[in-house]
């Protein structure tokens, strides 16, 4: 069961992220360009049944996990029936969500039942730096979304912060003082190059950099912990805080080697690495009237086909210039 989704490398895939729609309400600009994208028809989005069907298959194949992304998640008018559904499936022992927050709220309960996880963006503590990043309001609502989910949630909340310099490099150290207070995990994300998203090296910041100025706030008091096999993350707390803190080093020193992400974009695509476009579409052949056997052929052949390492190591200028997609049409 288990070795159904091995690649050339060994790597075994537990891991599905499903993007659940193109559209998002907010604009950020890490993520994509001030007009929007191309929004493809509904009629070519997959319904919640194939993606019940789908996530039914990944998990015979030996998916134990789920995440469910964008666009914005919360924005599918059925998304609480799906959790429900997809949690339901035998074989899933974790779903989570990535959401930025802004329609979260009226959700919080529902989703604390089920158990889901939630990793919340939050890329700045000013309500001014909110508007320019997400090029919309909102500050208030995510900010108040996060503490009543902090509050409900069964499990500790992720908070995803993409730094950039020249607007809230000068934040992380605030953000890590939140943890002393708040059992919250605040991970640090060096921006990614995507299409259409200006990625330039002036703007980014390694993990390195983002480092030293904690060290210099907080020095002996960051403690490393330990990670697990397949966390994006490389963890770390203050001592005898409540909350922990990370960095998603993407671009300086890549995970890939503990990799067992696979991605299932909007329109059916299944994308086996945030980056390149090795893609196939399984919506077509899920229309075309495919067996689950059939399907799990195509899934195991495009899996053959995942590269070693697409993530950076320092040579980041091959991923900002090979073809992939726009991150909203991903889900990260
Ligand atoms: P968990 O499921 O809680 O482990 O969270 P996660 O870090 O995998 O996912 P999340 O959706 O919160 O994404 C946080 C950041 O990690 C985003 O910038 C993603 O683009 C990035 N990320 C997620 N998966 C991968 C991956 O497989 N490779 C790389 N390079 N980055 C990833
Ligand atoms: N680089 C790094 N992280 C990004 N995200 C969106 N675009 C980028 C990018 N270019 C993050 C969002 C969200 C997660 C799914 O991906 O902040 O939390
Ligand atoms: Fe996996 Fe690709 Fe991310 Fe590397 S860059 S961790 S191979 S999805």
């Amino acid at each position: 069961k288990e070795d159904k989704l091995v690649d050339t490398f060994g790597r075994a895939h537990s891991y599905l992220r499903i993007s659940l729609t193109e559209r998002c309400n907010l604009r950020c600009q890490y993520c994509m360009p001030a007009e929007g994208v191309q929004l493809q028809p509904n009629d070519d989005l997959l319904t919640s049944e194939e993606i019940v069907r789908l996530s039914t298959l990944f998990a015979r194949s030996g998916v134990k996990k789920l995440r469910l992304t964008g666009g914005e998640p919360l924005i599918r008018s059925d998304i609480i029936q799906l959790c429900e559904n997809l949690n339901n499936i035998p074989g899933i022992d974790e779903l989570g969500i990535t959401t930025n927050g802004v329609a979260l709220s009226r959700h919080i309960d529902a989703l604390a039942a089920l158990g889901t996880r939630l990793n919340i963006s939050l890329d700045t503590l000013d309500p001014t730096k909110f508007h320019h990043i997400t090029r919309r309001n909102g500050f208030n609502r995510v900010f108040k979304a996060i503490e009543a989910a902090i509050a409900a949630s069964p499990t500790r909340i992720k908070l995803n912060c993409v730094v950039m310099r020249d607007f809230n490099l000068n934040e992380v150290v605030d953000f890590v003082g939140l943890t002393k207070t708040i059992n919250v995990d605040i991970r640090f994300i060096e921006w990614m190059p995507f299409d259409s998203n200006r990625w330039n090296d002036t703007t980014f910041v390694p993990f390195s950099e983002m480092m030293e100025l904690l060290k210099s706030s907080y020095s002996d008091e960051i403690v490393k912990l330990d990670n697990d096999a397949h966390d994006t993350a490389k963890s770390f707390a203050l001592r005898d805080a409540k909350g922990c803190f990370g960095f998603i080093t993407s671009m300086s020193d890549h995970f890939c080697g503990g990799c067992n992400r696979l991605r299932l974009t909007a329109d059916g695509n299944l994308k086996v690495c945030l980056f390149g476009n090795t893609e196939v579409s399984l919506r077509d052949a899920i229309r075309a009237g495919f067996t689950d056997d059939e399907l799990l052929l195509i899934i195991q052949a495009a899996v053959k086909r995942k590269k070693f390492a697409l993530g950076g190591h320092g040579d980041m200028y091959g991923i900002a210039s090979a073809k992939n997609r726009p991150m909203i049409l991903i889900g990260g």
